[in-house]
Order: C-alpha cells, then structure tokens, then sequence
C-alpha cells in the first residue's frame, strides 16, 4: 500500500464520528460538572509571549526546556504554543482584572513536543479549572474532589488519587538543601539531565524516570519530612475534607509534579490501564504564581485534565442509540421538493432532518437514513402528496402510520426516545 501524500503530522489525531461524539460527550461532562461547581468558562489564546510559559511553569522543568513549540512571528515576536493552560488563564485575569475570587473552567487544545506514545500526543485537549482567590485547604479538597466525580460519571473505575505537599517558600528552602546534598552525595549514579537538576531544581529529581535516578532517590528525604506547621496544618485539612466525603486517596510523598509554580498541595490521578503515561490528571495549589505574573498576592489552586487519556481510560459507550433526527424520503422526483419544505419545516421547528437529494431509489435512501441513525422516515409518495399526509416509520420498531400534515411534528417528536 502507498503512503497517502498527505498525512497529519506525528503526535497529532484525527477525530472522525462517531469518536468525535464521544469526546463532545466528555467535554459536556467536564462543562455541566464544573458549572455545577460555580466555575466560569474562560477562553485564551492557543499562544502566548514565551516568557509567560518560562516564568510560570518554570525555566527548568521538562515542559519549557525540552517540549515547548516557540516560534518567532514575522513580527519577530517570541511566542510558543500553549503547552498548559495555568499560566494564559493567570495571564487573563491579570490583565483583564477579573474581580478575585473567580472560578474558571477551560477546554482546548494544547502542544507539547514530546516521544508520541499511547496516551501522549504534540496536540492534546485539557479540560481545566482555575480557582482564583481561595486560599482554602477546602477548596484544595472540593477540586480534587471534583476530578474523581467526573471520572466516576464518565465510569472510569480505576482511577486512583494521589495527594502530596510540597510546602511553601518558609519551609521549601532548607527541604531543598537538605535533598541537594543528598544528591550530590549520588551525583554519579545520576542520568545527565538530573545531574543539571541537582542544582537548578532538585525536587525535579523525583519525576525523572530513568530507573537509576529512581533507585538513587529511593530513600531520600520527601517534602512532606520538612513542612512548617502552617503546611502541615493545610495538608491535615485538605485530607480531612477528603476523608469526610468518604473518598479513597493515596499519600505520595514523591508526588512533586513536573511544572515549577506548585507549593502546598499537589495531586494526580492515575490509571493503571494506560500505561506508562497514566496521569488522567492533575493539579495543585500556586499560590505565588498570580504575583510572578506581575499580578496581586493572590492564591490559586487548579486541575487539569487529559482529554485523549480519559477518553482511553472511559469504557466503550454501547451502541448509540438512535439519534433524534428525522430522514425526509421521497419515493419519486415529483415530492421531492416537498421533501425538502418539509425538512425546512422541521428544522425551524428544531427537529434535525435530513433528506438524500440525490438518490436514485427509495432503497438507497433508506439506507441513508440507517447511517444517519435517524430515529424515523418521513415518506412522500405521490399517495401522500394527494391526501395532505405523511408516512411515518419508526426505524427502531419498523411500525409504519399515517399523519396529517399539520400533526406530523409533534408525531416525530414523540418518537425520539432517549
Ligand atoms: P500536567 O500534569 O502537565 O498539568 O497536565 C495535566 C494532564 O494533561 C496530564 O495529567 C495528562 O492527562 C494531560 N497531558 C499532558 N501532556 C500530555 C500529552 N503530551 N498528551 C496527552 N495528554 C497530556 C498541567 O498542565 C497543569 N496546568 C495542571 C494545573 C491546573 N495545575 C493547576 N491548575
């Protein structure tokens, strides 16, 4: 077989129906449940001036350093693909002076260069909220919370919480020392990239997943050894609030998470049926991010979630059910521009309908209307046309009747069945 000439470029997918349909449904899922939860959609650019992505998600995480898709315009501007929605949405709300607190949800794609893989593509949709102004232990646990409903309604039963503290800028300083020299010690069991790490950004050791980093940071020293009281009191309430909601989570003192503005709370959601990328999610709280970005002491907290890996991890919906649609049939040219009025009719009336123009025979538009998984025919034979009625069929049972002309809406109506 040849190469098709053109082909979509590595990483990125193609969303033909019906898996178009069952992403739409996820990201409905996503929109009704954060409505629910009082959030806000926020739309931002899909790019942004580099330095927005470097200062927030942090000059040596992996992210900006190796996966950024920067470019300069004909302007000879420096911007980059959004590799994540935290740092345009804070962006947003400085610049727009949204009023603080606000909750925001998000829903679009994203770039990242990375190794494609199962589960990890160079464009991929997140579905994200961004609580603006809470600084809360409450709303740390009301978001997480949040992600294990959504993957609950969408029947992902596998999903496991893993929560961590990473602590905050009084207690952050002497945990990171302590793991610094705790790794220079290892310094030569180390892979190249964390030996740079070492000083630039030691926590990012434990994301590394080369097998010797892993076995060399074995026994370090976690973040959760050196919170300050104020910290531990945090993490203390936020895993009260989860356990009074009864929701089953696992403490991951290596949980650091791979972008540089967390402090506090951080937290992911795994599943063991995606494989080596089996994040479905994850978050935290940044509570210095909003002034990093020129804005006011402001604290936030947030979630992001993989749209390509939950619809993975998402059991096979069964099978659609008939749409509700009407199929327009006409059984020769003579009706065929009554079909069409009668398409335009239902359609102002908002009932979807279709009608096959160019077919040939009455078979071949049957057919159509099965494709189309319409939930009935409406046929205009010359019979019809002469008494001022329709033929109605129900394609799900095959009951065929008449309808007067002006009844034939409701009619239709009343087969759509959910
Ligand atoms: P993140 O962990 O980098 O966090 O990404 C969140 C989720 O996006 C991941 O768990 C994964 O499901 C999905 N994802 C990331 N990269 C890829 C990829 N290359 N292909 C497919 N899916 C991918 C953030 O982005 C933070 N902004 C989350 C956040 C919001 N923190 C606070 N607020």
């Amino acid at each position: 077989m040849t190469e098709p000439k053109q082909s979509r470029p590595k990483g990125t997918q193609d969303f033909t129906p019906p898996d178009s349909e069952r992403r739409r449904h996820v990201e409905g899922v996503f929109r009704h449940l954060a409505e629910c939860y009082g959030y806000q959609e926020i739309i931002t650019p899909t790019f942004e001036h580099t330095t927005v992505f470097v200062k927030s998600s942090g000059e040596g995480s992996d992210v900006v350093t190796k996966e950024m898709y920067s470019f300069k315009d004909r302007g000879d501007r420096d911007l980059t693909l959004r590799p994540e929605g935290t740092p345009g949405v804070v962006r947003a709300v400085i610049e727009n002076r949204l009023r603080i607190p606000c909750r925001l949800y998000y829903v679009g794609p994203f770039f990242r260069y990375g190794r494609p893989q199962k589960g990890r593509f160079r464009e991929f949709g997140q579905l994200g909220l961004e609580a603006l102004g809470e600084a809360s232990p409450l709303v740390d646990a009301e978001i997480i919370y949040f992600g294990a409903g959504f993957f609950e309604d969408l029947g992902i039963r596998d999903c496991l919480v893993q929560v961590n503290s990473i602590g905050c800028r009084a207690c952050r300083p002497a945990y990171r020392n302590t793991l610094r020299d705790f790794l220079l010690d290892r310094s030569g069991q180390l892979c190249a990239d964390c030996q740079v790490r070492i000083e630039r950004n030691p926590l990012r050791v434990f994301d590394c997943k080369v097998e010797a980093c892993r076995v060399a940071v074995k026994d370090a020293p976690t973040p959760r050894q050196y919170l300050c009281t104020d910290c531990e009191q945090h993490h203390e309430q936020v895993l009260s609030a989860l356990n009074r909601r009864g929701l089953r989570y696992e403490a991951n003192d290596r949980l650091v998470r791979g972008l540089d503005y967390y402090n506090r709370t951080t937290f992911e959601y795994i599943s063991a049926s995606l494989g080596a990328q089996d994040s479905l999610g994850g978050g935290g709280r940044y509570d210095y991010l909003v002034e990093e970005l020129g804005g006011p002491d402001t604290p936030g907290v947030g979630v992001a979630i993989g749209l390509e890996r939950t619809l993975l991890a998402a059991p096979a919906e069964p099978a659609p059910a008939r749409r509700h649609s009407a199929f327009v049939v006409w059984l020769t040219e003579a009706e065929r521009d009554a079909a069409q009025e009668l398409a335009d009719r239902l359609r102002a009336d908002g009932i979807a309908a279709q009608v096959d123009y160019g077919a040939r025979k009455v078979k071949g538009q049957f057919k159509s209307a099965d494709a189309a998984q319409a939930a009935c025919c409406i046929i205009i034979g010359p019979d019809e046309l002469a008494k001022g009625v329709y033929s109605l069929k129900d394609l799900a049972t095959g009951e065929q009747r008449e309808v007067a002309s002006d009844a034939i809406n409701e009619a239709v109506r009343a087969l759509f069945r959910d």
